[in-house]
C-alpha cells in the first residue's frame, strides 16, 4: 500500500472511553488490592506504613501514571505498541530498548505466579459454591489450602487440581487476549469492575460493621480497622517501611513495567490522558484503601485478634486470604458464609484476570508489531510461556519460593525500570517535551509543581528507593 503511516499490522484500539477507563482500572486493580496491601500493612506495623503510602501515591505513584500514559501515547503515534519499541521511539540509543525488554519480561516473569494465584480464586469459588468448606474447623481449612497448593501432602505427588485450574486459567486468558482489546479485554472489564465494587462493598460493610459477641467475632472490625489507620509517624525514619510502601505503590498501580504504557499506545490521540490516568489511578487507590483495608483485615482481626493475624503472615502473607477466611466465611451461616465466599473469591478472581490481561499486552504487542504476528497467534505464545514460567511455582510452591517472585519480579524490577523511564521522560526527553505530551488534549488543568515533581523529586525518591533496596530486602 502506499500508506505513510506505519506498517504494522496490529491495528488495534479502544471501543470507547468508557471501555478504556475500565480497562486501566481493571489493570491497576488487582490481587494487590486485596491481598497483598492489607499483608503489607500488617507486616510493616499497621498504622506505620500508611503515612509512607499516601507520600508514595502522591510523589511517586501519580507522577509514574502520567509518565507512563503519556509515553504510551506519544509511542502509539509511531506505531509501536511494545515497550522496547514506545521507549526507542523516546530516544535512539540502544540502551533503552533494552530496559523495554526488561519490562517485557518482568510483565511476564509476574504473570507466572499471577496467573497461578488467580487460579485459586477460581477454584475456591467452585468450592465455596459447592459448600466444601462447611463444617470445617480452622485447621482443616487451612489443612485443605495446603493439600491444594503443597505437592508433598498429596497421595499422588502432584497439586492435581491446582494444576487443572492453573491451565484453566491460562487458557480463559489466552482466549480473552486472542479476541483483542475492544472484543476482549474491554468486555471483561465491563463486566468484572462493577461485579467486583458489589462484592467489595458487601464484604467492606459486613467486615466494619463485624461486631464483637455478635456472629462468633471476639474483637470486631473495628480493631482491625484502627490498626490499620492509626498513623505512626516515627515509621518515616524506617528505610524498610518506605520500601515497602513504594513497592506497593509500584505493584498496586501496574506502573514500573511498561504495562500501562502498551495499553495507553492504542488511545486515539486526542483523548485526555491526564485526566484518564488519575480517573482509573483514584479508581484503584479508592478500591485499595476503602475496600482493600476494610474486607480482609478487619474480618480476620475480628476473629483472631492482631497477634493472631500478624503470626499468620509473618511466614509469607499470600495464604491468608485462603487459609483463614473460608472458615470465618461460615460463622455467617449456611447461605451467607456460601455467598461471602463467592463474593471473596468472585472479586478476587476478576481483580486478578482484569490485571493478568494487562500483562499480556507488552509480549503480544512486541510480537504484533515486530514480528506481525496475529492476534490470536501472539495471545497462544503468552499462554504457552506463562504455563511453562508458572510450572516451577505450582511444583515446588512453597510461601517462600512464591514470595521471592514478588520480591524480584514485583518489587524490586519496578523500582529499576520506574527509575528508569523517570530519567528518559524527565531529562533525556526533556521535561518541555514531556509536560506537552502529558497536558495535550488535557480538559484538566495539571498543577505546574508536578512539573518540578516529576523532574526533581520522583528520579531521586527513586534512586532512594532503589538504594535501599539493594541493601536489604524488605521483611
Ligand atoms: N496492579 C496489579 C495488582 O494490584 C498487579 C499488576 C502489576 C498488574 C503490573 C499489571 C501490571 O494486583
Amino acid at each position: 500500500t502506499t500508506t505513510t503511516t506505519s506498517t504494522s499490522t496490529n491495528t488495534e484500539s479502544w471501543g470507547s472511553r468508557v471501555g478504556l477507563i475500565l480497562a486501566m482500572a481493571g489493570n491497576a486493580v488487582g490481587l494487590g488490592n486485596f491481598l497483598r496491601f492489607p499483608v503489607q500493612a500488617v507486616q510493616n506495623g499497621g498504622g506505620a506504613f500508611i503515612i509512607p503510602y499516601l507520600v508514595c501515591f502522591l510523589l511517586m505513584g501519580i507522577p509514574l501514571l502520567w509518565i507512563e500514559w503519556a509515553m504510551g501515547r506519544f509511542g502509539g503515534k509511531f506505531g509501536n505498541h511494545s515497550t522496547p519499541f514506545i521507549l526507542d521511539t523516546m530516544d535512539k540509543r540502544k540502551f533503552w530498548k533494552y530496559i523495554g525488554v526488561f519490562g517485557i519480561f518482568t510483565n511476564i516473569a509476574v504473570a507466572a505466579y499471577y496467573c497461578y494465584l488467580e487460579s485459586w480464586t477460581m477454584s475456591y469459588v467452585y468450592h465455596s459454591l459447592v459448600g466444601t468448606f462447611r463444617g470445617m474447623d480452622q485447621n482443616q481449612v487451612a489443612a485443605f489450602f495446603v493439600n491444594y497448593v503443597d505437592i508433598t501432602t498429596t497421595t499422588t505427588g502432584l497439586p492435581f487440581e491446582a494444576i487443572i485450574f492453573f491451565i484453566f486459567c491460562v487458557i480463559l486468558n489466552t482466549f480473552i487476549l486472542s479476541r483483542g482489546l475492544s472484543g476482549g479485554v474491554e468486555i471483561a472489564s465491563k463486566i468484572g469492575m462493577p461485579l467486583l465494587i458489589i462484592f467489595g462493598m458487601f464484604l467492606a460493610y459486613k467486615g466494619i460493621t463485624l461486631q464483637s459477641g455478635k456472629e462468633g467475632a471476639v474483637y470486631g472490625g473495628s480493631v482491625g480497622l484502627n490498626f490499620l489507620w492509626t498513623p505512626q509517624f516515627d515509621s518515616l525514619w524506617n528505610p524498610k517501611v518506605w520500601l515497602a510502601a513504594a513497592g506497593q505503590i509500584f505493584f498496586t498501580l501496574s506502573v514500573g513495567m511498561g504495562t500501562i504504557q502498551c495499553y495507553a499506545s492504542y488511545v486515539s490521540r486526542k483523548e485526555d490522558i491526564a485526566l484518564n490516568a488519575m480517573s482509573a489511578g483514584w479508581m484503584n487507590e479508592f478500591v485499595e484503601v476503602v475496600l482493600g483495608s476494610a474486607i480482609l483485615i478487619p474480618i480476620s482481626v475480628g476473629y483472631l485478634g492482631i497477634d493472631k493475624v500478624v503470626e499468620l503472615t509473618s511466614s509469607g502473607g499470600l495464604g491468608l486470604g485462603f487459609r483463614t477466611m473460608p472458615y470465618l466465611f461460615q460463622q455467617w451461616g449456611v447461605f451467607l458464609g456460601a455467598f461471602a465466599g463467592v463474593a471473596f473469591f468472585g472479586l478476587l478472581f476478576f481483580a486478578g484476570i482484569t490485571s493478568s490481561l494487562a500483562m499480556g499486552t507488552p509480549w503480544m504487542g512486541f510480537l504484533q508489531d515486530e514480528f506481525k504476528w496475529s492476534r490470536e497467534k501472539a495471545a497462544f505464545s503468552f499462554g504457552v510461556i506463562v504455563l511453562i514460567l508458572g510450572t516451577p511455582t505450582v511444583l515446588f510452591f512453597n510461601e517462600g519460593v512464591f514470595d521471592e517472585y514478588d520480591y524480584w519480579a514485583g518489587t524490586v524490577s519496578l523500582v529499576v525500570f520506574a527509575l528508569a523511564e523517570t530519567i528518559l521522560f524527565a531529562w533525556i526527553f526533556g521535561m518541555k517535551k514531556g509536560w506537552k505530551e502529558i497536558t495535550d488534549g488535557a480538559d484538566i488543568k495539571v498543577p505546574d509543581f508536578y512539573k518540578f515533581v516529576i523532574k526533581w523529586v520522583t528520579p531521586f525518591l527513586l534512586l532512594f528507593v532503589f538504594i535501599g533496596s539493594l541493601i536489604g530486602p524488605a521483611g
